[in-house]
């Protein structure tokens, strides 16, 4: 027997282990940030054994970022119990859905196939995202002639986000929704950004006509988040040599992992991406999406 519980801050040390490291940050917001919501399992007598922690994110669905049983306690109906009490915040919040991220490899994706088919959500999951990884420990700079860095043309510099001015940065606010949208804004989960190596790009007027955006995953490893350049520079190599300028910053700190995760209605940058590591040893992993809409 089991019962669950909405998870408060004083409750949050006993769940923890219940998650990876990762998401132990995002849990420790339970409470200060009404937009992360987790919830507890618990057997008799209150001893934690399942938790589901999920965050309303601002395109208005609710994201779970990860569902966990004790081993000793699955085949209970405990993930049903919390992914219901998911649902039901995601409709207290007013949310239009509610979704879940799986690479394709998980060795879990037929159980949640199943879980969640019994759960009543709209499978089959589909393709969101493909993540392309790569090791440049033993990178050998001829067999990688596109991460050369491309001669900036007269005028043109890049500074990484720790040396832009407030003013640009201000400046780049007010560009919201008019010259780049939602989806590449820069401040997307700003706490994540890695200031050292996220980059960005002016043009001879000293305007802001493009980013690389990177968050650090771990000591090892760099994930590019979101490369942007402004419609009127397109076709021009500019995302290239800003890539190419983020990915030489993190070398030369000794992080040598690399991530991209690129949406694949995102045609022109999947392509640019295959390019790019066209002659380098790296793999490409599908993210999926699975989802219940409440539309
Ligand atoms: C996947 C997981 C959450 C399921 O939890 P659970 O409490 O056992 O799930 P439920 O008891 O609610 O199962 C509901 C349905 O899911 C399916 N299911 C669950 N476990 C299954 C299994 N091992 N084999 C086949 N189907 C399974 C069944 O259809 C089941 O219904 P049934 O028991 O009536 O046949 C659990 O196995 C788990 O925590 N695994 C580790 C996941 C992980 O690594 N999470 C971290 C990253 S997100």
């Amino acid at each position: 027997m089991f019962y669950t519980e909405r998870i408060n801050e004083a409750m949050i040390k006993d769940f923890d282990k219940l998650t990876y490291r990762e998401f132990r940050p995002l849990l420790n917001k339970v409470g200060s940030e009404a937009s992360v919501i987790a919830f507890g399992a618990l057997s008799y007598p209150a001893q934690p054994i399942g938790l589901i922690l999920g965050e309303v994110r601002k395109d208005g669905y609710m994201q779970i970022h990860t569902i966990f049983i004790k081993p000793k306690y699955r085949r209970l109906g405990v993930a049903t119990a919390l992914l219901k009490d998911m649902e039901q915040a995601a409709g207290t919040n007013k949310c239009h859905g509610i979704y879940l991220g799986f690479i394709h490899d998980n060795p879990f994706h037929e159980i949640f196939n199943k879980l969640l088919r019994k759960c009543s959500w709209d499978l089959p999951a589909e393709t969101d995202m493909l993540l392309y990884t790569l090791n440049m420990e033993s990178l050998v700079e001829e067999d990688a002639p596109l991460f050369t860095l491309m001669e900036l043309p007269g005028g043109f510099t890049v500074s990484s986000w720790q040396e832009l001015s407030k003013e640009e940065f201000a400046k780049i606010k007010k560009g919201h929704g008019i010259w780049y949208p939602e989806l590449t804004s820069p401040f997307l989960e700003e706490k994540r950004v890695d200031p050292l190596n996220s980059v960005f790009l002016r043009d001879e007027e000293k305007q802001i006509i493009g980013w690389t955006i990177t968050h650090r995953l771990d000591s090892e490893t760099m994930l590019y988040r979101n490369v942007f350049v402004k419609e009127e520079y397109r076709s021009m190599g500019y995302a290239m040599l800003l890539m190419g300028n983020a990915i030489w910053r993190q070398y030369d700190r000794g992080i040598y992992k690399l991530m991209f995760c690129v949406h694949v209605k995102n045609k022109s940058m999947t392509k640019i991406i295959s390019r790019f590591m066209k002659p380098l040893n790296y793999t490409v992993k599908n993210k999926l999406r699975f989802s219940k809409s409440f539309l």
